[in-house]
């Protein structure tokens, strides 16, 4: 290996943390024992506050074994100990899971009764609520509110999984895998570790620096009602712009179409341009870094879209070939041409857009599956030369890896295909260990003012 390889995950190693686990009254509840061991394997205290609803799902001391500790439920519990405002006070991360939907409406309107409400009420420290319910409680209007009153508030909500739900059904409204809700605890509490450093004073050494980030994927219409699009969620995109952002950098996020759960996550002084098309997203990346010190092209771009779009929708059935009977006649599949969209991280290295004799350090990155042809590092490095991006993070996608929430590694080449570093971990790990490598490179051309 390059002995220039950057560790991200040795600059990066975990300390430990106080965490109160709060479980709500929801079947999923059976999965907050493995949400505690997996914390307190990676070295973290944990205290765990159930509702009185949760008890009735898993037993009191089935959580105390696994936690280590005794568990409490009601502020009388200890009521010598003032056991709601010490929870609080104690812990460094509130991580509620499952949040069940009278969970979250308690929570948004402020009750305190019980110990799990008050300990929300009297914490400073980042929470993070992970819903689980049947999809129609989920998406009624006042769980929508309430989800929405908690994000404003800067709760970390973790957006709940589709698939088969108890009884009958499928839909929105499945608890995350522990793992998955274990790694987005974590990171919310190093954004706002971060977020606090930063507003502290801690040096930035990226003030007054700007760096534009493109997330999420592109949609390329057909007809007034279907694109062409992909799965990307925007999560490793924005994690870039807030590792940005916590080092004091200004940034711009060009979005198309990250999921807004990502997007709520943001710091508040990272700019949102929203964008559909790859054409869109060409124009609003070219613009805002006319004076960008970095470009980061973490987007999903469609290579090719529809060569015309339909101004009606397209139909199966055409009235028109009926020939007068009025009776619908079936039409043949559709062929759909299609024309490639431009290059946009090529043309930021061949046609800069920042005209005043400045770099922009432009990355890219390159999501490989690997084939017949060359696995994921030989196509990676074919398209770094091919790019000519300063830096390009390679990472393997599959259908667990890659995409969505879930841990990821990614080798990074420079312009000629050559590796200088490696990173793994959650996206906000990545980002972490990417934003370091941008910020070494801006700082050894021109110090930060
Ligand atoms: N990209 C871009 N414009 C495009 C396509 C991709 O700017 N029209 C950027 C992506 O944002 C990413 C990098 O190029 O940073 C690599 O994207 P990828 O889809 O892996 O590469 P492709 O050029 O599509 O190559 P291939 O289809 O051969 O894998």
């Amino acid at each position: 290996m390059n002995p220039q390889t950057t560790r991200a995950r040795d600059a990066h190693a975990p300390r430990a943390r106080r965490i109160v686990v709060g479980v709500s009254g929801s079947i999923a509840a059976y999965k907050a024992p493995s949400i505690i061991r997996l914390l307190r394997a990676a070295g973290h205290e944990v205290r765990t506050v159930p509702t009185a609803a949760a008890l009735r799902f898993i037993g009191a001391p089935a959580l105390a074994a696994v936690t280590g500790a005794p568990v409490q439920s009601g502020v009388f519990d200890d009521a010598a100990a003032v056991a709601h405002v010490q929870m609080g006070e104690w812990a460094e991360l509130v991580l509620v899971a499952p949040a069940s939907a009278d969970l979250l409406a308690r929570a948004a309107a402020g009750r305190a009764d019980d110990l799990l409400t008050a300990t929300l009420l009297t914490t400073t420290a980042p929470v993070v609520m992970a819903p689980a319910m049947h999809t129609q409680m989920w998406n009624h209007p006042a769980t929508r509110h309430n989800v929405d009153t908690l994000r404003r508030r800067g709760v970390t909500i973790i957006d709940p999984d589709a698939g088969p739900l108890t009884g009958s059904g499928y839909g929105a409204g499945r608890l995350p895998e522990p793992e998955q809700i274990v790694a987005r605890a974590l990171a919310a509490l190093d954004a706002a570790r971060d977020t606090a450093a930063a507003a502290a004073g801690a040096p930035g050494d990226l003030a007054g620096r700007h760096v534009v980030v493109s997330a999420g994927g592109t949609r390329e219409p057909l007809d007034p009602v279907r694109y062409l699009g992909n799965r990307s969620s925007g999560r490793q995109g924005c994690a870039i712009a807030t590792a940005a952002a916590a080092r004091g950098a200004r940034v711009t996020v060009v979005s198309a179409h990250a999921e807004p759960g990502v997007l709520a996550e943001l710091p508040p002084q990272v700019d949102i341009v929203p964008v559909t098309t790859a054409m869109e997203l060409r124009d609003a990346v070219r613009a805002a870094a006319a004076d960008a010190d970095a470009v980061v092209m973490a987007a999903a771009v469609a290579d090719f879209r529809p060569a015309e779009v339909a101004d009606t929708k397209l139909k199966k059935h055409s009235l028109r070939a009926s020939g007068g009977t009025g009776e619908p006649v079936r039409q043949a599949a559709p062929v759909i041409p299609l024309v490639e969209n431009p290059d946009i991280l090529a043309g930021l290295v061949t046609d800069p857009p920042r005209q005043d004799g400045e770099h922009t350090l432009v990355v890219g990155f390159a999501a490989e599956t690997g084939d017949a042809d060359g696995d994921v590092l030989a196509h990676g490095a074919a398209k770094a030369r091919r790019k000519g991006a300063d830096l390009l993070a390679v990472n393997a996608v599959g259908t667990d890896q890659g995409f969505g929430d879930v841990p990821n590694a990614v080798v990074v080449l420079d312009a000629g295909g050559t590796e200088v570093a490696r990173a793994q971990g959650t996206k906000q790990e990545v980002a972490e260990a990417l934003v370091e490598l941008i910020a070494a490179r801006l700082n050894s051309r021109r110090p930060s003012v």
